[in-house]
């Protein structure tokens, strides 16, 4: 193929800023190596909302569904309940195309300040696979005797074999990549065993049963407590984390907290059976205090253009994104304000570019 329909959703606020660069970075990336990108860009977003009374319209999953990929910048405005924005866009979007798997990498980037002290780039490499699509973020569950001193809320977690069993699949895959490609190669299961005695225990079984299909692979576990404590003083010994849906989501921040700003954090919600187009978005919101200004770090955006990339098989313009990246994030004139540099939105865009066509 040579040229790919990816569907752009720039959102809200700072989403739209940072994915005008991305979309530059990808395009000039997929030049490099004779492809092209034909984007088909909606609007959706709590704007559309506004006036609408919706966040997408009503066949808005039919047409991405043919998409190659989508790349979404982020959701969220002061004044439309974030829930609205969730539920309205960000989870139909990951349930009904049954992008099961969210994969966050974690990486130390050089000329990027940590809050950890004395972390050197190899020491930070890790990536958080999180169950997408179940859990404990269900809606089954309801409230009773709303206002009495009776009152009661029930949420019910949700926890299926092939549920656990493919997000495990999943993260022993990409470990076996990482192994391949010189990095550690190690699965750590988060658990909660000790205290959540039903789903729990179950998710620990899944993880053995899959520790039987993936024999060769190194394994651990922890509860997420404590695993949360070992992200921050001693993020070397992990490779691929693999958790539930609330225990994904929480290490999923946290990861990008140890390495730095959020304002490079990139993520991919993938469906891995390919059925249908996995979605890349930064792991960053809509940044209203920030928005409109041209201040936002577009390098989230820009390596997430990278994992969506990769994912469609060009590793080749994946990389070249990469490097750009790495070189841009060691100039100091190349980062943005989060950073602690100057550059906007757009001088560190362009930099990016330059960078790729350089190569
Ligand atoms: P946020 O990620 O938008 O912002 C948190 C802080 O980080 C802010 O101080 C912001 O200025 C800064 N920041 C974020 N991205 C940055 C970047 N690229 N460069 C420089 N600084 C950056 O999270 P917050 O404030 O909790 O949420 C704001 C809105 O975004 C809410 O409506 C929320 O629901 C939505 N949101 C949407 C997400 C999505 O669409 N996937 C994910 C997270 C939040
Ligand atoms: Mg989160």
């Amino acid at each position: 193929m040579s040229t790919y329909r990816i569907v752009s959703l720039p959102g809200d606020g700072i989403g739209t800023e940072v994915i005008t660069e991305g979309r530059r970075a990808a395009d000039a990336a997929i030049a490099a190596v004779g492809r092209s990108i034909d984007w088909v860009e909606y609007d959706w977003s709590c704007e559309t909302y506004r006036t609408t009374g919706r966040m997408m319209p009503e066949d808005g999953i039919d047409r991405v569904r043919d998409a190659n990929a989508i790349y979404l910048g982020a959701v969220g405005s002061p004044g439309v309940p974030d829930h609205i924005s969730l539920w309205g866009m960000l989870i139909p979007l990951r349930r009904e195309l049954d992008l099961y798997a969210n994969v966050r990498p974690v990486r130390l980037m050089p000329g990027v300040p940590s809050p950890l002290a004395n972390r050197s780039p190899e020491e930070v490499d890790f990536v958080v696979v999180r169950e997408n699509v179940e859990g404990e973020y269900s809606a089954i569950g309801g409230r009773m005797y709303d206002g009495t001193e009776h009152e009661a809320a029930y949420q019910q977690a949700v926890f299926t074999r092939r549920g656990c069993d493919r997000i495990m699949d999943y993260a022993f895959a990409l470990a076996a990549d990482r192994r391949a490609a010189g990095k550690g190669g190690k699965v750590t299961s988060a658990t909660k065993s000790n205290g959540i005695v039903h789903t729990m225990p179950f998710w620990d079984e899944r993880f053995e049963a899959a520790r039987g299909r993936h024999p060769n692979a190194e394994t651990d576990q922890f509860h997420i407590d404590i695993l949360c404590a070992r992200f921050v003083t001693n993020p070397d010994w992990f490779d691929v984390v693999v958790g539930s849906n609330l225990f994904g989501d929480i290490l999923s921040d946290l990861g990008p907290a140890v390495s730095g700003s959020i304002g490079i954090a990139p993520s991919a919600n993938i469906d891995p059976t390919g059925r249908n187009p996995s979605m890349f978005e930064p792991v960053h919101g809509s940044a209203p205090d920030i928005a409109g200004r041209g201040v936002a770090n577009p390098i989230a955006a820009v390596w997430t253009a990278s994992m969506m990339l990769d994912h469609l098989g060009e590793a080749e313009a994946a990389a070249l994104i990469e490097g750009a990246m790495e070189t841009v994030l060691a100039m100091p004139e190349g980062r943005t304000r989060d950073l602690g540099g100057r550059a906007s939105t757009r001088s560190c865009g362009d930099a990016v570019v330059r960078a790729i066509e350089a190569a």
